[in-house]
């Protein structure tokens, strides 16, 4: 960092900014060039207004649209009382020095609009964006546990995603929990986090052992090899459809007035259960027999989540929850006076516990069913306390549907109530709407794969319309392959993460529209001018920018300028849509350019400058969708 921040102040004083720049805290000019004109403006502003930097600085905000400026300033933001707000603007307008970096402000009702210099903005950013490539967007600082001394080292965040449940449908839900975990986990390491990947995987409970029973009748050990995933979720639905044919018959014998408890003695539920009870006391061979199954799941979710670059650190599940664990939060939670028995289990009523209406919607769950067993809620209460210990984390987060809220409010809330106030303040819930009407072409099962395929069929339908073009793209199925993985991510965070939306294969795919597909081509268009040009880096680095002063030249330029500032607002809103609007609004932008900047038939100078723009702006949009989980293709 030292280098480039010296580096930075040669630059500035070529370009006449001799005074050195104001520190404030969150600004970092060597990885956003935006913050050069923050500080920059705070020092004048100072010094024109009287108000202290430090509230000055705060107060500038960056705009959505470029008419509007580059940075704002709320005038009544501050505080100087005496004056009416457009008085006050009047009055700063004046006395406003000349700037190299800025041009003399514009008053638009209460706020100040500053326009950048834009040659100048120029010379800053692209050589920056150039160089930092990858890198371009991230900011490291906003994990180091002490901004001022990087050696104390980073923050520590655990995001918790897709946990989709063994022998069971990959359904949207847990789709969506992929997508927008990975996409949080890629910010945070963007912003200088230690990022830990946790799957927590439904594999425990009495399902697990019917589903053992389930193998011994139904199981091929060359299906498991093959196909674990579905065959297992075979054996599954086989089995419980034989265990609710039993329940019927139960029923029935009951309703005649005759005995059943043979069966219900020796029938597949209570089978199922002593099979887990062993499981849950260890028993080698049932324990060896359930890790299989878990194991091969694993290997192949491995495999999908590959496809969609995204990896864990940590399968953990709730078999992985500890006997002791649980006896022990038991404890807590009987010393607290939090738990108590009813009907013979053990609940927490919060109507006792918390105050109102909010202790009424918490409602009263169960913690231990009258026969002992432990549920899905204990596990996660003693799964929090096993994670706090390994991890040490600074911060958590569950990607976990809506549909869930009540369970997460429940468990943050009695994790609060038996006194690890500090762990309840640090894990947050981010919850997502549902996708209405996802199934597959054939309609019958959802398994991620199998969107997938179907998605990735259809594009590469899409792509063989246009046959000189499908013929230059060297590997056509793993291109329609990543393209239909850009549609259904680019649909599923296209909204907010809160909004229900349609599965809609048609429109995802098309070309027409902000999609997946149109972003990809935008990131191909720029990839195929580039090749053509072939303009050697080294020149780009070197390029004259002054030459880029033509109007779509500076908007291109002032709007991939935002985007570090895009990523820092991000990490407040964790919403997927932020970054993705500002892609298409680039995007639509960059393509409006073209017919302006040509690169083809221009002077070699000329071509240089504008091919270090379009570098730039590659980098920007590739670096955007990376952010996002997308692979961006060279070619389509
Ligand atoms: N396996 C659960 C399901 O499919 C999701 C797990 C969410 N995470 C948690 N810690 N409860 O519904």
């Amino acid at each position: 960092m030292a280098a480039s921040t010296e580096m930075l102040s040669e630059k500035l004083k070529s370009l006449s900014v001799t005074a050195p720049l104001t520190k404030f805290p969150n600004c970092h000019p060597e990885v956003n060039t935006v913050d050069i004109y923050r500080s920059h403006l705070t020092t004048i502003l100072a010094d024109v207004t009287g108000v202290e930097s430090s509230v000055i600085y705060p107060a500038l905000q960056w705009t959505q649209t470029l008419e509007k400026g580059d940075m704002v300033l709320p005038v009544p933001a501050l505080r100087v009382k005496g004056k009416k707000p457009n008085e006050l603007a009047e009055e700063w307008l004046s006395k406003f020095p000349e700037s190299p970096l800025v041009h003399k402000p514009t008053i638009n009702g209460t706020f100040l609009q500053f326009f950048f210099k834009v040659d100048k903005l120029a010379q800053l950013l692209i050589p920056s964006i150039l160089t930092r490539g990858k890198e371009f967007g991230n900011n490291p600082y906003n994990g180091l546990k002490d901004p001022e001394d990087p050696s104390k080292g980073k923050k520590r965040i655990i995001v918790e995603f897709s946990s989709p449940n063994i022998a069971k449908p990959f359904h949207a839900g847990h789709l969506r929990s992929t997508i927008i975990g990975g996409f949080l986990s890629n910010l945070y390491a963007g912003a200088g986090w230690d990022v830990v990947r946790v799957n927590y995987l439904g594999d425990w409970g009495k399902q697990y052992g019917l589903l053992a029973l389930g193998f011994e009748k139904y199981g091929s050990e060359e299906a498991l090899a093959q196909d674990p995933i579905n065959h297992l979720y075979e054996i599954y639905v086989a089995i419980n459809k034989d265990m609710s044919a039993e329940k019927d018959q139960i029923k029935a014998l009951e309703e005649a007035g005759q005995d059943a408890s043979e069966l219900k003695n020796e029938g597949l539920d209570e089978q199922a259960r002593r099979y887990f009870k062993a499981m849950v006391d260890k028993d080698e061979k049932a324990l060896a027999q359930w890790a299989r199954f878990r194991e091969m799941s694993i290997k192949r979710y491995k495999e999908t989540y590959a496809r969609l670059n995204i990896h864990f650190d940590d399968y953990s599940g709730e078999s992985q929850v500890k006997e002791e664990k649980m006896e022990f939060m038991a404890k807590k939670m009987e010393e607290t006076g939090i738990s108590e028995i009813s009907e013979g289990a053990v609940i927490v009523d919060f109507s006792k516990h918390v105050p109102g209406k909010a202790g009424k919607s918490l409602e009263r769950p169960i913690i231990k069913k009258k026969d002992g067993t432990a549920l899905y809620l204990t596990r996660d209460i003693s799964e929090i306390m096993q994670r706090e210990e390994k991890y040490h984390f600074d911060h958590m987060i569950y990607v976990v549907a809506s549909q869930q809220d009540l369970h997460l409010k429940q468990l943050f809330k009695i994790v609060e109530l038996i006194g690890y106030k500090e762990l309840a303040a640090k894990v947050q819930h981010i919850n997502f709407g549902m996708v209405l009407g996802m199934s597959t072409r054939k309609g019958t099962v959802k398994f991620l794969d199998d969107i997938l395929r179907d998605v990735a069929d259809k594009m590469h339908e899409v792509m063989q319309k246009n046959q000189s073009k499908y013929e230059q793209v060297e590997n056509p199925l793993a291109v329609a392959d990543v393209l239909g993985i850009s549609s259904v991510m680019v649909q599923d965070m296209s909204g907010k993460r809160i909004n229900n939306y349609p599965f809609d294969m048609d429109a995802m795919t098309s070309f027409e529209g902000d999609t997946g597909p149109y972003l990809q081509y935008a990131h191909a268009r720029l990839c195929s001018i580039a090749r053509k040009a072939a303009v050697p880096a080294e020149d780009l680095l070197n390029a004259n920018l002054s030459l880029l002063s033509e109007p779509h030249a500076e908007n291109l330029i002032r709007v991939i300028s935002q985007y570090p500032d895009v990523v820092q607002n991000t990490l407040k809103t964790l919403e997927p849509t932020t970054i993705l609007t500002y892609l298409f609004k680039m995007s639509h932008i960059l393509s409006s350019s073209y017919d302006h900047l040509r690169i083809m038939g221009s002077e070699k100078e000329l071509m240089t400058a504008r091919m270090a723009l379009y570098e730039a702006a590659r980098i920007v949009l590739s670096n955007g969708m990376r952010l996002l989980g997308l692979s961006p293709v060279e070619r389509m």
